[in-house]
C-alpha cells in the first residue's frame, strides 16, 4: 500500500508516518527528514537547502524530485510506503505521477490531515527530538517519562528544529496555503482523496487514518 500524507506544517504527517512504519511495514519517505540529513552531512545539495528551508520556503523541484526517484528505486519501498511532506505543489505532483507510471505504481490513498492554524503553532513550537535516536518530543503533549531523558536511548542531550520558531512557521503556513494547499483539489479530482480531523489527539487521529487504509 503506498499513501501521500497530506497537511500544513504540524499536522502530524511526521507523527502518524512513524506509526504506520512500526504498525503496517510502510516505509516513511520524508522529504524534510532527507533534506535536513543532508545538510547535518554538508553535502551539495544540503549546502543548497539549508537557508532556504531555515526561512520556512520550498527547497527547487528539481532536487526534491530527484531525491523521491532515488528512493522509489530502492528495495525498502517495496512493501509500500508513506509521502511524508512530498508533493508540495503541482509540478512535484504531476513529476510523481510521471514517476509512478514509469514503475507501474500507485497511490492508494491520499490523506488530508486537517487542522487549524493556531494549534499548528503550539504543537510546532512546543517541539524538540533526542539529539541520538531522533524520538520526537513536544514540551506540552508527549514529554519523556523521565524528565530530560530520552525514553528509547537514555540520552539527556534534546534538540530543536532552526525553522520551529513562531515567524518562521507562520511563513510555511503561508507557503502551504499557497503552493501545496491546491493539491487538496488535485487529487480530489482523482478521487481517492480522504480528508480525517487532525485536531483530534494522536491516538484518535491514527484509528481514523487505519479506517481509511482498511478501506482503500
Ligand atoms: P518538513 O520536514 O516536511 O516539515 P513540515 O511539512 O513543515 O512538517 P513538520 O515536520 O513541521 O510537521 P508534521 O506534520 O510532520 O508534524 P509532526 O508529526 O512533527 O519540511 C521542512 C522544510 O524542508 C520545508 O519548509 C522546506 O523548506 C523543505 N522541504 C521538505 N519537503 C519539501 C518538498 N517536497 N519540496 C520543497 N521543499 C521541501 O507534529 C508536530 C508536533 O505536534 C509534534 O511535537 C507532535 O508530537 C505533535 N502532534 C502531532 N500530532 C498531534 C495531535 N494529533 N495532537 C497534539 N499534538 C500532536
Amino acid at each position: 500500500m503506498n499513501l501521500i500524507l497530506l497537511g500544513p506544517p504540524g499536522a502530524g504527517k511526521g507523527t502518524q508516518a512513524k506509526n504506520l512504519e512500526e504498525r503496517r511495514g510502510l516505509k516513511q519517505l520524508s522529504t524534510g527528514e532527507m533534506l535536513r540529513a543532508a545538510v547535518a552531512a554538508g553535502s551539495e545539495i544540503g549546502r543548497k537547502a539549508k537557508a532556504i528551508m531555515d526561512r520556512g520556503e520550498l527547497v527547487s523541484d528539481d532536487i526534491v524530485v530527484s531525491i523521491i526517484a532515488d528512493r522509489l528505486n530502492q528495495p525498502d519501498v517495496a512493501k509500500g510506503f508513506i509521502l511524508d511532506g512530498f508533493p508540495r505543489n503541482t509540478a512535484q505532483a504531476e513529476a510523481l505521477d510521471r514517476m509512478l507510471r514509469s514503475k507501474n505504481l500507485k497511490i492508494d490513498a491520499v490523506i488530508e490531515m486537517k487542522v487549524n492554524d493556531e494549534a499548528l503553532i503550539e504543537r510546532i513550537t512546543g517541539r524538540y527530538t533526542c539529539a541520538k535516536c531522533g524520538k520526537g518530543y513536544h514540551d506540552r503533549f508527549e514529554r519523556p517519562k523521565q524528565e530530560g531523558t530520552c525514553d528509547v536511548c537514555g540520552s539527556h542531550e534534546f534538540i530543536r528544529r532552526p525553522d520551529d520558531n513562531e515567524a518562521t512557521v507562520r511563513d510555511r503556513l503561508e507557503v502551504y496555503n499557497r503552493q501545496t494547499a491546491p493539491l487538496i483539489d488535485y487529487y480530489g479530482r482523482k478521487g481517492n482523496l480522504r480528508t480525517i480531523d487532525g485536531m483530534a489527539d494522536i491516538p484518535d487521529v491514527r484509528r481514523q487514518i487505519e479506517e481509511v487504509l482498511d478501506r482503500a
